[in-house]
Formats: C-alpha cells, sequence, structure tokens
C-alpha cells in the first residue's frame, strides 16, 4: 500500500498460563503466526483462548494469568524481551493497541467522550493539540464531532463501539487488535463495524486482529484466519483458502455452521461434545474426541503441516 508503513507481526511458541486452585489452565498453548500488513481474524469457540492471545500480545493478561514463554516480534523487535515499563512507554496504544472484550460497556458513565479521550492522550505524553486529534479520531470513526461532549449513556451501541475504536486510534498504531468488537449489536451494526474496521485499514494499512467466535463476519475484513481450538491454531491460512478449501475437521465444521439463508439447508449443523480441558488436556490432537476422522494417529501430538498459505495441524494430511 502506497505512503503506509510495513509492518510485520510474528507470533512464535506463545504460551500463557491461569494459575488457578484447580490447576494451571494452558490458555494459549504453543501458537505460532506472521502476518505482513495483513489482517487477521481469530475464531474458534468461546473459551478456546482468543482473547488472552490478544492481551497478551499487548502485555495486558489478567493476573493471575501469564506470559510463560514466547516471541513476539513486532518488525525486527521481540516485544516479550522489554521491562513492562518500556513496554508501556514505546508500545502500548503507540504501537500495538486493543479494544477489549466488552470496552464499549466499560466507558465511564460520569465522564465525557472527550475527558475519556484526553486522559488516554495525557497518559501517553501526546505532545500535539489534543483538542484536533481527539475531533480527528471522531472523524476517522465516522462518528459526528458532537459526540465529543456526550455522556456514554447518550449513546448507541453502534455509536458506543465506534467511540471505543476511536479512542485505540488515538495515538495512531501499527497494530490494532479489536476482541469481539460487534458481539451484542445489531446485524446492520455489525455490518457497519466491520466496513468501519476495513476503511481504516485501507486508509492507514495497518495490520487488524479481529477477535470473534463469528466465522461468518470475517470474511469481509480478513486475509488471514487462524482458528483457535483449546488453547491451540490448528488452522491458519488466506481467509480465501480457509473458505473454499476448509483442512481440519474443526475448521470444516465451523463453516459448515453457518447458516445459509439461500442453500436448501433446513437444519444447522453443530459441533457435538465441548471442548477439552484447558487443565489437563488429552495427549494427541485436541479435537480427537469430537472429530468425525479421527484415526489412530491422532492419539500423537500433530505438527503444523504447511499447506500453501498456512499450516493445519492434523494427522489427516501429514
Ligand atoms: N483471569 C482469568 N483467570 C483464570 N482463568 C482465566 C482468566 N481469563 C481467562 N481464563 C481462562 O482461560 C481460558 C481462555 O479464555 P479466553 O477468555 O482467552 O477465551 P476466549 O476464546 O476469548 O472466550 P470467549 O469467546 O468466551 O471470549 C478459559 O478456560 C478461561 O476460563
Ligand atoms: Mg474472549
Amino acid at each position: 500500500m502506497p505512503g503506509t508503513t510495513q509492518v510485520r507481526l510474528e507470533v512464535s511458541e506463545l504460551y500463557v498460563q491461569y494459575p488457578t486452585p484447580k490447576g494451571v489452565i494452558k490458555a494459549v498453548d504453543g501458537v505460532n503466526f506472521s502476518l505482513k500488513n495483513e489482517s487477521l481474524g481469530i475464531a474458534g469457540e468461546s473459551a478456546c483462548g482468543k482473547s488472552t492471545l490478544g492481551t497478551a500480545l499487548i502485555r495486558s493478561v489478567q493476573p493471575p494469568g501469564r506470559i510463560v514463554k514466547g516471541r513476539v516480534m513486532l518488525n525486527d523487535e521481540d516485544l516479550i524481551l522489554l521491562s513492562t515499563n518500556e513496554f508501556k512507554n514505546r508500545i502500548r496504544w503507540k504501537r500495538i493497541a486493543m479494544v477489549f472484550q466488552g470496552a464499549m460497556n466499560a466507558l465511564d458513565p460520569v465522564y465525557t467522550v472527550e475527558s475519556q479521550m484526553k486522559e488516554i492522550l495525557t497518559e501517553h505524553q501526546f505532545d500535539g493539540d489534543m483538542r484536533q486529534r481527539i475531533l480527528d479520531a471522531l472523524d476517522q470513526v465516522g462518528l459526528d464531532r458532537s459526540v465529543a461532549k456526550r455522556y456514554p449513556h447518550e449513546l448507541s451501541g453502534g455509536m458506543k463501539q465506534r467511540v471505543v475504536i476511536a479512542m485505540a486510534l488515538l495515538l495512531d498504531p501499527d497494530v490494532l487488535i479489536a476482541d469481539e468488537p460487534t458481539t451484542a449489536l445489531d446485524v446492520l451494526v455489525q455490518a457497519q463495524i466491520i466496513n468501519l474496521l476495513k476503511k481504516v485499514r485501507k486508509e492507514k494499512g495497518i495490520i487488524i486482529l479481529l477477535i470473534t467466535h463469528d466465522l461468518a463476519i470475517v470474511s469481509e475484513l480478513a486475509d488471514k484466519i487462524a482458528i483457535m481450538y483449546a488453547g491451540r491454531i490448528v488452522e491458519f491460512g488466506s481467509s480465501a483458502d480457509i473458505y473454499r478449501n476448509p483442512k481440519h475437521p474443526y475448521t470444516q465444521s465451523l463453516i459448515g455452521a453457518i447458516p445459509r439463508l439461500r442453500a436448501n439447508e433446513k437444519k444447522i449443523r453443530f459441533i457435538k461434545g465441548s471442548p477439552p480441558s484447558l487443565i489437563d488436556p488429552p495427549m494427541g490432537c485436541r479435537f480427537f474426541a469430537r472429530c468425525p476422522q479421527a484415526m489412530d494417529a491422532c492419539k500423537n501430538d500433530p505438527p503444523e503441516i504447511k499447506t500453501e498459505t498456512g499450516y493445519v495441524r492434523c494427522w489427516l494430511y501429514k
């Protein structure tokens, strides 16, 4: 893209765990992917580790959770090696920003949009014209400038979601992580938010990571898709490839579960059973117990097998 910066994000062997009285939850358990100025859709069932992965990239995993090991390269810098302070001063919001899951409902009810935005700019030592920056950010997300003076309860759900996206864009990040930005919005507003993210991406050429449990909405935005299952990415590749030719039986089931209004399928297919515990996951393939194509080999852990645009973690392709 002309006039935009080149951004490379490379995540390798990332492990994030939450110690709990019942045992250690291995929420992200050896995740790998890389992106070059591309957008990524991260999809998978509830509790598979999507938000934990997002928060790890911005070093905001909720305690007692912690990054156990891994590499997160942003261009040529390993972010995991930075001290907490250095990460906070140089990277968070300025290079990587995140719209946290449920953020639009966590706006402070007693402050106007403008004062909440000002607080972010002040906290990150923004030295330009704050008011102008705030108005520009509102323009960027398609909100009227009068929204600056409003309180959260005066805004619709779609407007609040635009406000939290504007907040994340205030310091002009290279990477934007949006965690379930369309959940709880009606379908028309969902489409508007996805279009907004598309526009931001086109204008700025930034990397967008869109986390969602709904595979149907990522196709519009994502160049690449990562399908997560029980703490791991089981399939990664270009979205065209994954929609047209899903390889992992889990990806196939997820795509099969998207309701097709115009097709003659009367019943929505769903995946029987539930994912394994992340405290004591099974030795082999984690989808084994639910997989319609399981075989003996699947009792061993499948490696990442290279595909045309990424990889699949499944013995069927070895
Ligand atoms: N603060 C925490 N303390 C303990 N365990 C946690 C914490 N946050 C998440 N977990 C656990 O880590 C695992 C992954 O959770 P995570 O929130 O990352 O999943 P998710 O894919 O984002 O789910 P959802 O689609 O419901 O948002 C789950 O087993 C969850 O219970
Ligand atoms: Mg989540």
